[in-house]
């Protein structure tokens, strides 16, 4: 009996060992994991309404990217003064952007969302990258050739500077991956030649970004002019579809889209206006631009432009139905944004103060 008992202890305690053993094991896997996740940093200005392009070129892939990777998502106020706002509208649309991105489907509970005048970093780091940028750098972006062309009673030397700002926005975070559309490459360029030459004058500091822009729905065109890029400061109404727009006026927009005098469905360079709705549409739907040419093969452009507009409404109308919903709960996107910045700030302190004493800085 005292043997058998003897033998059932020993294995017993063994069991409870190895037990305790894979949970240790499993419990540093699971540590490793989170400190390996890759990290995403990504921001849209709150200068504007958000519009179907901020969608489809960057807000569509951050929630598809948010489960694999460390997000960080944010309102990048900072750069929206580059070009005047009224203060109020401001205000109201930095919180209508954080509810925009809960309205598309970025989960908070995994996602840090937070406004970037939260975090002073930011404009710290920017100061220190403005002293390693060349001015024929700056002067060479597309963007503040084209916003300076806009705004020429306002050329500051905040807009001349603002790929600096982005590029101290993503490398605090020593990120890994940048979803974006396609006119933020140029950016992108800027800041991975940053990273490069600090890491080359001091020692390894920033990690080297990568672009994450996606072939299809990186550069949604205007409805009214499709040669340009839909933007949220165009004059024309009718040319960019908002993501609060309701049924009736994003169907209203695309049957008044400028098309072309054909009427063959289908993609091509020389038909940017119906190449840029079949775009919607196969966001919208899912479905292959083949089976796209298929569906309207000898249909013509009226039938075609009404199946875009029932298909982009029902696209559209949960995100307004969820972001008008978030709206009447402004005390939860505050809190929710005050957490954020609190975990965005841990982590661009920690690369302000590694670079801080690269440079020389004194610390006590
Ligand atoms: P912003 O605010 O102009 O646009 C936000 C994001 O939306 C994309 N986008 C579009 N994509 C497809 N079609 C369009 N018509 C369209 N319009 C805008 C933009 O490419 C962008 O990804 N500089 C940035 C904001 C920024 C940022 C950052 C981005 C500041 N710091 C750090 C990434 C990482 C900007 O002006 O985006």
């Amino acid at each position: 009996m005292n043997y058998r008992y003897n033998i059932f202890e020993i294995n017993y305690k063994k069991l409870n060992l190895q037990r305790i053993k894979l949970t240790k094991i499993r419990k540093d896997m699971e540590e490793k994991n989170q400190v390996e996740k890759k990290v995403i940093l990504s921001g849209i200005q709150p200068s504007g309404k958000l519009h179907i392009g901020h969608l489809t070129g960057a807000i569509k892939n951050w929630v598809k990217l948010q489960q694999e990777y460390e997000c960080f998502y944010t309102i990048v106020d900072l750069h929206a003064i580059t070009v005047k706002q009224n203060p109020a509208e401001l205000r109201r649309r930095t919180l209508e952007t954080a509810a925009l991105f809960i309205a598309c489907g970025v989960n908070p509970e995994i996602s840090t969302l937070f406004i970037q005048s939260f975090v002073p970093e930011h404009t710290q780091l920017a100061w220190v990258l403005n002293c390693f940028t060349g001015m024929g750098e700056c002067s060479r972006m597309t963007q503040f050739k084209d916003k300076s062309a806009a705004h020429s009673e306002n050329i500051n030397i905040g807009l001349f500077s603002y790929p600096v700002l982005m590029a101290a926005d993503i490398l605090l975070y020593q990120t890994d991956l940048v979803p974006v559309g396609e006119d933020q490459k140029q950016h992108l360029e800027l800041t991975r030649n940053l990273a490069q030459r600090f890491n080359f004058h001091y020692s390894d500091t920033f990690k080297i970004p990568e672009p994450y822009i996606e072939k299809v729905g990186a550069r949604v065109m205007s409805l009214q002019e499709p040669s340009k890029k839909m933007s949220k400061s165009d004059d024309n109404d009718k040319a960019t579809i908002f993501l609060s727009d309701t049924d009736e006026e994003i169907k209203s927009k695309i049957k008044r889209a400028v098309t072309d005098s054909d009427s063959v469905v289908k993609m091509s360079n020389e038909k940017m206006g119906i190449s840029n709705l079949m775009t919607l549409y196969h966001i919208a739907k899912n479905m292959s631009f083949d089976d796209i040419e298929k569906e309207f093969a000898g249909k013509g452009y009226g039938v075609f432009k009404s199946a875009v507009a029932d298909a982009v409404a029902d696209y559209i109308r949960p995100v307004r139905e969820k972001y008008l919903d978030l709206m009447n709960n402004k005390k939860y996107l505050e809190e929710l944004l005050t957490a954020g910045a609190e975990k965005a700030r841990k982590r661009a302190f920690k690369t302000l103060r590694k670079v801080y004493k690269k440079i020389g800085f004194v610390q006590f």
